[in-house]
């Protein structure tokens, strides 16, 4: 059986589910379940306790990407598999997002909003795409695609990961010591890395220090990755331009921070890849079916590398 527990839309998730996987029982919060009998659960979000509750669990579908709030939950049993969603529609929204905040930097947007707030008609001198060095950080599944869009748009992009990879058109780094190096060369960073021992805290004050002058900052991956006092002093300062941040290590963001009135800041609550129902219910049955026929299985998590 497979058990559903979703944060929303339980029915539409039931629904996709059962069409899927019509040779399987699918039950969710709102049915009388034998725990049992419970093998495979689906989930976002799930409450503490949850996996302790099916003693023949074998495998956990996270309905998202990152699995940072899975893993080292005491209830997951060393021997569950943990499979997450690769892609399924949110390596396009990401692709969007990061280029909504480029945009907006490159093309002057917030200052023409501020000028015609004050009736003002006057051209801005700008940046075109070719002279706006932008970094990944994170080529997987979303920051990979992120990339190669940005690349094909006439951004001069460069990607950082933990193994080597190509992408066409991107300047592919890799390692720790390439970082700094890296960050000293661009002039648009995008976060978008897994929630790991390795990255947490990896852009800190010293690594910001070494963006040039008026670069843009964009973290959509995790808020533990990035330290939120370090970048707003030196948004206060001038010495950053500007920052669009989907993901913070409170969320939501308590209200009175001081990251609400930074004017150079923009804020959105956790929406930059949304997990979309209809192709990742696909994806899980697929991954589900593999796990059963002992195929390889996209998305398998590896939990000695948290990704
Ligand atoms: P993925 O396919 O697992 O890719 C992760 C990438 O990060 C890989 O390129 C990996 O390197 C690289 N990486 C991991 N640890 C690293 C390290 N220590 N140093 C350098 N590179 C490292 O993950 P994904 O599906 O692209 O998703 C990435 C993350 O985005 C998720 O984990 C989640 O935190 C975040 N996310 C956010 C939203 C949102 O709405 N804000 C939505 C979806 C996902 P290798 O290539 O060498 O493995
Ligand atoms: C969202 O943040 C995800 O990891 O899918």
């Amino acid at each position: 059986m497979l058990y559903v527990h979703v944060p929303d839309q339980a029915e539409r998730w039931l629904a996709l589910f059962r069409a899927a996987l019509p040779d399987i029982a699918v039950a969710g919060e709102a049915d009388a379940v034998d725990d049992g009998q419970v093998e495979f659960v689906a989930c976002w979000r799930p409450p503490e306790g949850l996996f302790a509750r099916f003693p023949r669990l074998r495998a956990v579908f996270a309905l998202g990407a990152g699995v940072d709030r899975l893993l080292g939950r005491p209830d997951l049993a060393p021997g569950v598999a943990l499979i997450r969603l690769t892609d399924a529609g949110m390596a396009r929204q990401m692709a969007e997002y990061v280029l909504h905040g480029l945009l907006r930097f490159q093309r002057r947007f917030d200052d023409y909003a501020r000028q015609q707030q004050a009736g003002l008609w006057q051209p801005l001198p700008q940046r075109d795409a070719s002279e706006l060095r932008v970094t990944v950080l994170g080529l997987g599944a979303i920051g990979g695609q992120v990339a190669r869009t940005l690349a094909l748009l006439g951004y001069p992009v460069a990607g950082w990961s933990r193994s080597p990879r190509e992408i066409d058109g991107v300047r592919c780094l890799h390692g720790s010591e390439a970082l700094d190096g890296l960050l000293a060369e661009t002039d648009a960073l995008a976060m978008i890395l897994p929630n790991t021992a390795e990255t947490r805290g990896l852009i800190d004050a010293r690594r910001l220090g070494l963006l040039p002058a008026g670069a843009l900052v964009i973290n959509a991956g995790r808020g533990e990755q990035l330290d939120l006092e370090a970048l707003l002093d030196g948004l206060d300062g001038g010495r950053l331009g500007g920052a669009q941040l989907d993901v913070f290590e409170t969320e939501p963001l308590p209200a009175g921070h001081r990251a609400w009135r930074q004017p150079h800041l923009h804020i959105t609550p956790h929406v930059a890849a949304m997990t979309l129902p209809a192709p990742s219910a696909q994806q899980v049955a697929a991954a589900l079916r593999a796990f059963v026929a002992g195929r390889p299985v996209a998305g398998m998590v590896d939990r000695v590398r948290a990704y």
